[in-house]
């Protein structure tokens, strides 16, 4: 799985320009952190932890003032980014570069709010860890996929594994999971598609290549890639499932 995570997420720029292009193509153009946000009694956050944090994209979108931001990720690439994107809106920010899950070396019932945007599939192991160090009234913010993100793509292809990575912690078995460790638990759905029409094959193609590691799991990349690319010409339109669902928890 760290051979996936870093061939997928270590060369930040594509990232990045992934991360555009899917809010071009999503037909929910609400921003899914603004949602998240209202969620959440701000007044009482001074100490967040981001488990799986990349290069700040989460705190790009928060306000502020905090008096500390810890950001935890398996790649060190992310540091310099997601230091300055937490910087701008805390007076203490720290980055640990280790692989989740793991004992954190951190006081007990320490943060006030603890967020995991599109990471805790690849570690739910760690949720016992996250809730030690979270505070007795704070919050636990996740932000997850749907298993159903995969249905356009098994029609024609069989994608197990992948969906397995998915099921680590998806919008259908999150709330299971989370309540083996925490209560007071509730969820919002962000329905949304990403789509691309005839004259959008290279964004198409860039979105496939971006996900190749993770399709190769299951099927050799190039042959997803010629299927799609063929079926958005023939089709003319392509849709994929993109619904996301936003957890709340408390200790
Ligand atoms: C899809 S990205 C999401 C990043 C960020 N939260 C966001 O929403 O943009 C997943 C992140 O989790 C990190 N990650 C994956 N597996 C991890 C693990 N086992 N321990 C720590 N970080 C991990 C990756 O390096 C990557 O930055």
């Amino acid at each position: 799985m760290m051979d996936t995570v870093v061939q997928s997420y270590s060369n930040l720029p594509v990232h990045k320009v992934i991360g555009e292009l899917i809010k071009n193509h999503s037909e929910n153009k609400a921003d899914i952190r603004l949602v998240a946000q209202k969620l959440i009694d701000w007044r009482a956050v001074r100490t967040i932890l981001d488990c799986g944090c990349g290069y700040g994209w989460f705190e790009k979108a928060l306000v502020g003032p905090f008096d500390s931001i810890t950001g935890i990720d398996c790649l060190e690439e992310n540091k310099a980014e997601f230091c300055e994107a937490a910087g701008r809106i805390a007076k203490e920010v720290i980055f640990r570069n280790m692989f989740l899950p793991a004992p954190l070396d951190l006081p007990a019932d320490h943060f006030d709010l603890i967020a995991s945007a599109y990471s805790l599939y690849f570690f739910p192991e760690a949720l016992a860890e996250i809730k030690r160090v979270l505070r007795p009234e704070g919050t636990f913010l996740v932000i997850t996929h749907s298993e159903s993100m995969l249905k356009e793509g098994e029609q024609y292809f069989n994608f197990s594994n992948l969906k397995k990575v998915i099921q680590g912690f998806s919008a259908e078995n999150g709330e299971t999971m989370l309540q083996k460790h925490f209560t007071r638990i509730t969820s919002i759905d962000y329905d949304n598609a990403i789509v691309f029409n005839s004259d959008e094959s290279e964004d198409l193609a860039l979105y496939i290549d971006f996900k190749k590691a993770f399709i190769s799991r299951d099927v050799v990349p190039l042959l997803v890639m010629e299927r799609m690319l063929h079926l958005l010409k023939t089709k003319g339109r392509l849709s994929f499932n993109k619904n996301d669902r936003i957890f709340v928890a408390q200790k």
